[in-house]
């Protein structure tokens, strides 16, 4: 019932963040700084994250997007009520690297600890931004994850299904690298997608005849890779033509796909306030509007991008939420490279 100020880190992947959030009971959070350090210039001649260097790249900038957070919001550390630190799942070198910066605030300062579930924290963003009220849908679409979470409070979580393998972030990744386009994919294959014909190549559309929210995207990556293949055996390459109809039937068949199965997920929660996503591919604008169609009476809430995508001031969000529950955690909190919701 008190006004709240916390401290956010996350390290889970391959973005290095900081982040102090206030909430003022009965209101929307208050972003007061969100830094995030990226490493994708440290990764792309490797086509991926190598957990190795995400990890020195995590132990070498926390405590400076810690420093810039609480520099830019015009805070110390005096001024907070807790510190909250991502404690998985995740790479383990990085989740380690936040939980023992973490740890070692709070035992300077006296400050209680906060371990969060990094999904809870997408899952929860919707809270800080729109205020949703419990309980409504979330779609999770990133580079990593894809599933379909119905949110009944800041613990409860229910799975409804989601990838039985690749996450869509992941085929876009891998489809623009098939195509030669520039990393991260999702964005450069919806730009190509914008000049071509999603109906050239009929791509599948997978687990569409099987019951349930359960997704397939490993699939739809060899057909696009059969596509690419008999065009150049065929012409020697690729027309600017062939790569923007390649990547308008991929971005069409992902776009249905999760739409379909997100309308079976809205049927199985009849009593949700609202349908909100998180994640990365959620910058989408086809998927985006082919969900807020689906979505029908029902609110369709997408948070700011920066708060999509891997950010701290959902891991402080989320953190208040546990904080106020009552819950907090001890120095034997310990790093958690799995840990399903
Ligand atoms: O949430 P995020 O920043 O990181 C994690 O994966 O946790 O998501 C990154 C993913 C990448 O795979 C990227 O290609 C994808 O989100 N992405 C997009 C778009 N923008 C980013 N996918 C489709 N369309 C986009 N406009
Ligand atoms: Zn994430």
């Amino acid at each position: 019932t008190r006004t709240l100020t916390v401290l956010g880190i996350e390290s889970s992947c391959d973005d290095t963040g900081a982040a102090l959030v206030r909430h003022v009971p009965g209101q929307p959070g208050d972003v007061l700084a969100n830094v995030v350090a990226g490493q994708t210039d440290l990764h792309a001649a490797f086509g991926g994250v190598v957990p190795e260097i995400a990890a020195r790249a995590h132990a070498e900038k926390l405590d400076l997007v810690v420093e810039e957070a609480l520099a830019r919001s015009g805070l110390t550390l005096r001024d907070l009520d807790a510190i909250a630190v991502t404690a998985g799942p995740g790479l383990i070198g990085g989740v380690l690297s936040g939980v023992m910066l973490a740890k070692g605030l709070c035992a300077a300062t006296g400050l209680p600890l906060v371990g969060v579930n990094h999904l809870a924290g997408h899952a929860l963003t919707p809270r800080l931004t729109d205020g949703l009220t419990f309980p409504y849908l979330m779609l999770l679409v990133s580079g990593g994850h894809c599933q379909f979470l119905r949110v009944d409070g800041p613990e409860a979580f229910t799975r409804l299904g989601g990838t039985i393998d690749d996450a869509p972030g992941e085929a876009f990744d891998k489809t623009a690298k098939l195509l030669g386009l520039p990393q991260p994919g999702g964005p450069s294959v919806e730009a190509e997608a914008k000049q071509g014909d999603p109906k050239r190549f009929a791509f599948p559309r997978p687990l569409l005849d099987r019951p349930g929210c359960d997704l397939s995207f490993s699939g739809l990556k060899t057909a696009l890779m059969r596509a690419r293949d008999a065009l150049v055996a065929d012409k020697g390459g690729l027309t600017r033509q062939d790569r923007a109809d390649l990547c308008a039937g991929f971005q069409a068949a992902v776009a249905d796909t999760l739409a379909e199965k997100a309308r079976r997920a809205l049927a199985l929660c009849p009593d949700i306030t609202a349908f909100a996503v998180a994640g990365g591919v959620a910058a989408n604008a086809t998927l985006r509007s082919r969900l807020t169609q689906v979505a029908g009476n029902i609110p369709f809430i997408a948070p700011p991008l920066a708060l999509c995508t891997d950010n701290a001031a959902m891991i402080a969000w989320a953190g208040i939420e546990r904080f106020r529950a009552g819950h907090t955690d001890d120095m034997t909190l310990s790093a958690r490279p799995r840990w399903p919701l």
